[in-house]
């Protein structure tokens, strides 16, 4: 297993921000990862895993220790069925799932990151969200053991599941076949209309709180009047009002004072909490 020590973990993000790693696992067998744990365990250090941290904000400060499944890649479609280790690209597995007309893929397209991170988050959108695919997770639990969860004990929801206090290595899904061309297509329109209302090539981490019941976040806080508003290199996107971007060397305070000024003054015009989708690090 490589160990690297205070490794930055701003370019492993997709915003750009926050310090360093004091640990950083690298591990290159699976049984290593529960080996990672009982170290940091032992020296009392909170383990957290990073993979494309495309939907995370970490501290200035960094993080004691943190784990990456980067050395876990694989993919694979064949018929109905798919599988694919924690540590790879989601928009390559999507593609392949699209040349092997697996329906339901076009759903997923225009969503960065790692498979791990889309079955931990249960990423999706309007159109359809990854848990709806899965068979099995592999996951090490807190305890160290490697199990296989079926579909129903990972506890899918809207942008969570029940994988959050384990450590997720690879998932086999199941999809019904479509037709190729139809799928593609599909898949265009989705990212083109992505295209048109998201800042796709700036430096966020998504949508930033997840929708209240029945409501729009994004339009909320577009109604507040928020749009283009900065808080030192934080800004609230022109595009897309949930979509919080670093567009100037911003520090994880800056876009920290941003999300809570906007929290309070949804919480003063409508009674909303909105609660945060990305994750904190701080
Ligand atoms: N809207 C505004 N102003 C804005 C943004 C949105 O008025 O600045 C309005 C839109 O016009 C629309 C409504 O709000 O009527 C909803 O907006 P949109 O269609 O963009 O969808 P969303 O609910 O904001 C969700 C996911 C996105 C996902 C899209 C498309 C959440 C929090 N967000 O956005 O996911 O890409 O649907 O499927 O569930 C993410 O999770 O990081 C993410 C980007």
């Amino acid at each position: 297993m490589i160990l690297k020590r205070d490794e930055p973990l701003a370019p492993r993000t997709s915003y750009r921000i926050g310090g360093t790693a004091e640990y950083f696992f690298i591990p290159e067998r699976m049984e290593e990862v529960p080996q990672a744990m009982s170290y940091c365990r032992a020296k009392g250090l909170d383990l957290r895993v990073l993979g494309g941290g495309t939907n995370v904000l970490v501290g200035d400060r960094g993080w004691p220790a943190v784990l990456s499944l980067e050395r876990f890649k694989h993919t694979d479609a064949f018929g109905p069925f798919a599988k694919a280790e924690a540590g790879a690209s989601f928009p390559a597995f999507v593609k392949k799932l699209a040349d092997n007309s697996s329906k339901g893929a076009e759903a997923l397209c225009g969503i960065p990151g790692t498979v791990g991170g889309a079955l931990l988050m249960n990423a999706g959108g309007h159109y359809g969200e990854i848990g709806e695919f899965v068979k099995r997770v592999k996951v090490v639990e807190a305890d160290g053991r490697i199990v296989s969860l079926d579909r129903e004990q990972c506890g899918f929801r809207y942008r969570e599941s029940d994988l959050k206090n384990r450590i997720i290595l690879s998932a086999d899904f199941e999809f019904s076949e479509g037709d190729r061309e139809e799928i593609r297509t599909r898949m265009r329109d989705i990212f083109q209309k992505k295209k048109a209302s998201q800042p796709l090539h700036s430096h966020s981490a998504g949508c930033v709180f997840k929708n209240p019941p029945g409501l729009s976040a994004g339009r909320m806080i577009d109604e507040c009047g928020f749009k283009g508003t900065r808080i030192g290199g934080a800004a609230v996107s022109v595009l897309h009002a949930n979509f919080l971007t670093n567009d100037d060397d911003a520090s994880a305070s800056d876009m920290l004072e941003l999300i809570s000024r906007i929290q309070g003054q949804i919480k003063e015009r409508h009674g909303v909490e909105l609660e945060l989708e990305i994750k904190v690090w701080s």
